[in-house]
């Protein structure tokens, strides 16, 4: 059995490569560039007051960042990470691609966007089609993209990438287990080769032994495909994981920005301490990490009830 699969992830191929880009606080040569954002939502008829989503946050995200965005539910990350796929425009401000100021009227410029910057959220039954056979979800965004090569073997190569078996590419969403489903999501978005990879709460529907799989896939993923990422969590300990960088939202506001050892050190803003003293799971991840590497030599225990593409076939 295959259970959660192998962390040590198998990753092959293509995929872009960190391109040492000059990056730094300064966001020159930056893939993604927050600049004073900001994002009202009215609500609807027009009364009422507006909720700020989104007050003036700038940002840079340089090739090969790994950026932490934390903050507690309703902080505005998830509209942050929407502003920056240009899914959604700003009230104010702007999102600059790789320099050049996002315009929902500039179509090829959206259209790279959209191939380079792909998104994983936290429900995979909910981004994956029931009535679609793996396979096909995952080659979804190349048919969607027109993206040319033979997507079947692509297919091949990303299933491998997650440590999942090729004959999963013949079942359905149901069929797997929620870790499973995660490393689906995963070879889906990467897929079209982007250069960023954002993970909108990717892991925190997942048990803590799943989560450090998936951590840790995510960790070789993002390392071998020299993916820039932008792992969204309300979990400072799970961003600590991954990040070299944590930028802190609060009410819409960032209030933090810094390599992840300083601001756990040192945080500048009393919210950021609040967020660190309420994780003190922080060891107890880490044990999860430590019993996710010994998984990776013995097959590793994965959610129950849940029939394993393995198990089923034999
Ligand atoms: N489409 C929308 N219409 C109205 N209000 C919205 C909309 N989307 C977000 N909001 C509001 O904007 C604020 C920020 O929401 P957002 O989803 O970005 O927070 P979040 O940090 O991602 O929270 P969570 O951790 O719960 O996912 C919240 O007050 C939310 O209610
Ligand atoms: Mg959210």
């Amino acid at each position: 059995m295959t259970g959660e699969g192998g962390m040590d992830g198998g990753a092959t191929g293509g995929g872009a490569t960190g391109s040492g880009e000059a990056g730094g606080a300064a966001g020159h040569g930056a893939v993604l560039r927050a600049v004073g954002l900001s994002k009202a939502y009215r609500p609807r008829g027009f009364r009422g007051e507006a909720v700020w989503a989104l007050r003036d946050v700038s940002l840079a995200v340089p090739a090969g960042d790994r950026l932490g965005i934390v903050g507690e539910s309703g902080s505005g990350k998830s509209t942050l990470a929407r502003l920056l796929l240009a899914l959604e425009e700003p009230t104010a401000g702007s999102v600059l691609f790789n320099g050049t100021p996002v315009s929902k009227h500039d179509r090829p410029l959206v259209a790279e966007l959209r191939r380079s910057v792909q998104i994983v959220f936290q429900d995979p039954l909910g981004s994956l089609d029931p009535r679609m056979r793996i396979g096909d979800s995952i080659a979804e965004p190349l048919r969607a993209l027109r993206i040319a090569g033979d997507h079947e073997a692509r297919v091949a190569e990303l299933l491998e990438a997650v440590g999942l078996p090729l004959r999963a590419a013949r079942r359905y969403p149901h069929q797997f287990s929620g870790g499973q489903r995660q490393r689906i999501a995963i070879a889906r978005a990467i897929a079209p080769h982007p250069r960023v990879l954002i993970a909108d709460e990717a892991v925190s529907a997942l048990d803590v032994s799943v989560r450090a799989q998936v951590l840790n896939l995510l960790d070789s993923l993002v390392e071998h495909f020299g993916l820039t990422l932008l792992f969204v969590s309300h979990d400072l300990g799970v961003v600590r994981h991954l990040c070299t960088r944590v930028a802190v939202l609060w009410q819409g506001r960032l209030v933090e920005d810094g390599p992840a050892d300083e601001v756990y050190e040192q945080p500048r803003h009393a919210y950021t301490a609040g967020l660190l003293r309420a994780v003190p799971r922080l060891a107890v991840l880490a044990a999860a990490q430590r019993a996710g590497a010994a998984a990776t030599a013995a097959p590793p225990r994965t959610e129950p009830s849940t029939p394993q593409p393995d198990e089923e076939e034999r």
